[in-house]
């Protein structure tokens, strides 16, 4: 007889997937989704994400507290997937404090295992970054050498940051010991890590974080048991996690659901709902293929003077294409569906979220017409999935377009799908073909509350 399978999961944990390059708005969800959430968590990355909060008409940039802070019932979780970068945090406490946002020492919980990013970090990046012909173009917030020595067991995780002062020293001494040759053979003497000095300055930061650090595991066990909504910020996204994307111009960390799991405290009979955001248009910041990308008067991340934009200058100025985190002028082009279609065999998404639909209508209006990628030309073959030999073919695939002729006007206060203009429906209708999963969401407007929800779906 067939043993029936006993166990007490109630899974309630949904993530909120990126599904290009980073940047899709993954927010607007994120902060829908944590409304009536018991749980909010942070699972990968770390300060190179950058997401903007609005509480009480204040606007506020986050990089490492979960924008879920805005519920005041939420208990925000820093899990030991992220790159922990306790200067940053301990700023951001104080940038909520100043906006009146209620409990939040109390409502944050960092997980003791999550590894630490410390100056010598943020050294190395620009080092790494400064040997390669082709930078990768980090946001050199020290993230792949934090992750890096957690690999190499010489990190420090937030726990240490609780040790005596100077058992924490002997260990930044261990950590630090090849990255200081590395320094003095490059010149770099003013990056000679001096372990006491910085484990005073650390046992310090510890020590105003003390109380908000935690066993996440146990956090995450409580609310899987009581079936609590758990809601999963993502950061980055699938062509930038480490094994899916493009290699080696992505991030450190898996950040597709998989990744978010491990670093979110969570398994994956956790998940009910994966939703993966992407906008209408693509944008990409940083170097690395970008089969869709269109030509923009950009280099060195510096927009150059031009009397007559191109196409890609036309979408960056319309979607306001700037890093939250660096600033830098993000590389823009047409919304690529083949990429969405092996993004959600990644992330195990349900649904798709596109944002920006009524910047696309306004390009279209600009423009003349609207494109989609739907297939590639690549090595002589017409493909239909993104190719992962690209280092070896030293090939960018060509796109294989679908061209809808003008654009559209979206009023923001729009929220019946059906009321949407037709050619809009039509872009839609098209990127649910190729990638094979149903659009649910649609931005039509800045703010958070500026989306349509398909509740049919
Ligand atoms: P790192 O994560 O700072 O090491 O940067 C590696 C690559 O990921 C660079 O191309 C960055 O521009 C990109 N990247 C990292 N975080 C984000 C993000 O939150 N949004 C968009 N791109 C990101």
């Amino acid at each position: 007889m067939e043993k029936k399978r006993v166990s007490n999961f109630k899974p309630n944990a949904k993530y909120i997937a990126g599904a290009k390059w980073g940047d899709e708005g993954k927010g607007k969800i994120a902060s829908r989704e944590s409304e009536d959430a018991k749980l909010v968590i942070r699972a990968t990355g770390g300060a190179n994400a950058g997401h903007t909060i609005i509480y009480k008409d204040n606007k506020l940039a986050l990089h490492l507290v979960p924008g879920g802070i805005v519920n005041p019932e939420a208990i925000c979780l820093i899990g030991q997937g992220v790159a922990f970068d306790p200067i940053i945090f301990l700023q951001e406490i104080e940038d909520l404090n100043k906006i009146n946002v209620p409990n939040v020492r109390e409502r944050i919980k960092i997980s003791g295992r999550a590894p630490v990013v410390f100056p010598y970090h943020k050294d190395l990046d620009g080092l790494y970054e400064s040997i390669k012909d082709n930078p990768i173009g980090t946001t050199k917030r020290g993230i792949g050498p934090c992750y890096a020595d957690h690999d190499n067991r010489v990190g420090m995780r937030v726990y240490d940051l609780l040790l005596p002062e100077d058992e924490l020293a002997k260990k930044i001494d261990v950590a630090t010991r090849v990255h200081n040759q590395l320094f003095k053979l490059y010149n770099m003497e003013n990056c000679i890590v001096d372990p006491k000095k910085l484990a005073k300055e650390f046992h310090e930061y510890g020590q105003k974080i003390k109380e908000m650090v935690v066993n996440a595991d146990i956090l995450t066990s409580k609310a899987r048991k009581n079936g609590d909504k758990i809601a999963v910020e993502g950061a980055q996204a699938y062509r930038l996690d480490k094994n899916y994307g493009d290699y080696e111009n992505v991030t450190s960390s898996n950040c597709v659901t998989a990744g978010a799991l491990i670093g979110g405290h969570l398994n994956h009979k956790d998940v009910k709902e994966v939703v993966m955001i992407t906008k209408a248009y693509d944008s990409r910041v940083g170097n690395g293929p970008f089969p869709t990308e269109l030509p923009a008067h950009i280099k060195n991340d510096v927009v150059l003077p031009y009397d007559k934009p191109f196409e890609g200058d036309i979408i960056r100025e319309e979607g306001h294409e700037y890093g939250a985190t660096t600033k830098r002028p993000r590389r823009v082009g047409w919304c690529d569906a083949v990429i969405l279609r092996s993004a959600k065999d990644a992330e195990g998404a349900d649904y798709i979220c596109i944002n920006h639909l009524d910047t696309l209508g306004k390009i279209g209006n600009i423009l003349g017409n609207i494109k989609i990628c739907v297939g590639y030309k690549y090595q002589g073959k017409e493909i239909d999935y993104y190719p992962d030999d690209m280092n070896l073919t030293h090939e960018v695939p060509t796109p294989i377009y679908k061209t809808l002729k003008g654009g559209w006007d979206i009023s923001s206060d729009l929220r019946d799908y059906n009321k949407l203009p037709d050619l809009a429906k039509e872009f839609i209708k098209i990127v649910e073909d190729v990638a094979e999963i149903p659009v649910k969401y649609i931005g039509v407007g800045p703010k958070n509350e500026d989306l349509i929800v398909r509740e049919e779906l």
